[in-house]
């Protein structure tokens, strides 16, 4: 069910956000979408959604802090170690064997990197060399932070020191840049899931912690393009409290918790 927000000046706002910073909130979830704004009017002393956007204009850090907030990028390397064992252990090798080893990987949502260079790091482990990876988010603040690849300690919680020796060099006390290696393997790009086009034929989709922030039928409409935008066979990998219910309707089956494979 969507949720409706009756205030015309908060309309007007969402019309013009659309309009002037090529951003259409309609799929988001209205009330987290007013709540988070809100906050920023108070924050920036502004009184009227008007002032807010005359603000957000004309100041490019405005702007930045508004699709910053609206669009929370949490995120770290191995988010759910386990999750990530299984695709090296299993998904991945399979599918190499498969189907060879130019596989299409596309993480969306990617936020400051840590996904996509997890993704990197498996496939070096697996000497898969000629798989590609495309990393995309909609904020291009994150997207630079994710090209810069250096993280601070906390980013790097869940993955084995090991790891962290091999593929990162220390820059100080508190932070690792990642190694050419792994940035040379990921494609970073600016993409809004929610209006551009998708590539076709991947072999595996992530989108982890992206969709809840999107109204129920706008996540549909999501869940379907990746289908169409995955090989049949390929895995969509989602959050770890993001469920597909109608999977059988969009032609997916589960092959474990937040994996489902294209039939
Ligand atoms: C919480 S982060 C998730 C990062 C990573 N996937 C993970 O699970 O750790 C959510 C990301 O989704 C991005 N995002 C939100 N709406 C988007 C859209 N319409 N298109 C592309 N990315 C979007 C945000 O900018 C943010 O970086």
């Amino acid at each position: 069910m969507i949720e409706k927000i009756t205030d015309p000046e908060f309309d007007w706002f969402v019309t013009e956000v659309k309009k002037k910073l090529d951003l259409d909130l309609s799929g988001y979830k209205p009330h987290r979408v007013k709540r988070r704004t809100d906050i920023l009017l108070r924050k920036n002393r502004t009184d009227t959604y008007r002032d807010y956007m005359k603000l957000i204009l004309s100041d490019e850090d405005k702007k930045e802090e508004f699709l910053d907030k609206l669009t929370i990028n949490v995120t770290e390397f191995f988010r759910n170690p386990e999750k990530w064992k299984a695709l090296e252990k299993k998904y991945l090798p399979l599918k190499l064997k498969e189907t060879g080893p130019r596989l299409k990987i596309w993480s969306a949502g990617c936020s400051s990197g840590e996904e996509p260079y997890t993704w990197a790091i498996i496939l070096e482990q697996l000497k898969a060399s000629q798989a590609k990876i495309t990393a995309t988010d909609i904020d291009t603040g994150v997207l630079a932070q994710a090209k810069d690849g250096i993280y601070g300690k906390r980013a790097l919680e869940s993955t084995d020191p090991a790891i962290v020796d091999q593929y990162f060099k220390k820059l100080d006390k508190e932070r690792y840049e990642v190694k050419p290696v792994l940035k040379t393997r990921v494609m970073f790009k600016k993409h809004n899931m929610l209006q551009d086009p998708f590539e076709k034929d991947l072999d595996f989709i992530s989108c982890r912690n992206v969709v809840i922030y999107f109204e129920m039928e706008t996540k549909n409409v999501l869940y379907q393009n990746f289908v169409n935008a995955l090989k049949p066979g390929g895995i969509l990998f989602v959050g770890s409290t993001e469920r597909i219910f109608n999977y059988r309707k969009l032609g997916l089956k589960v092959i474990e918790p937040f994996f489902y494979q294209k039939i």
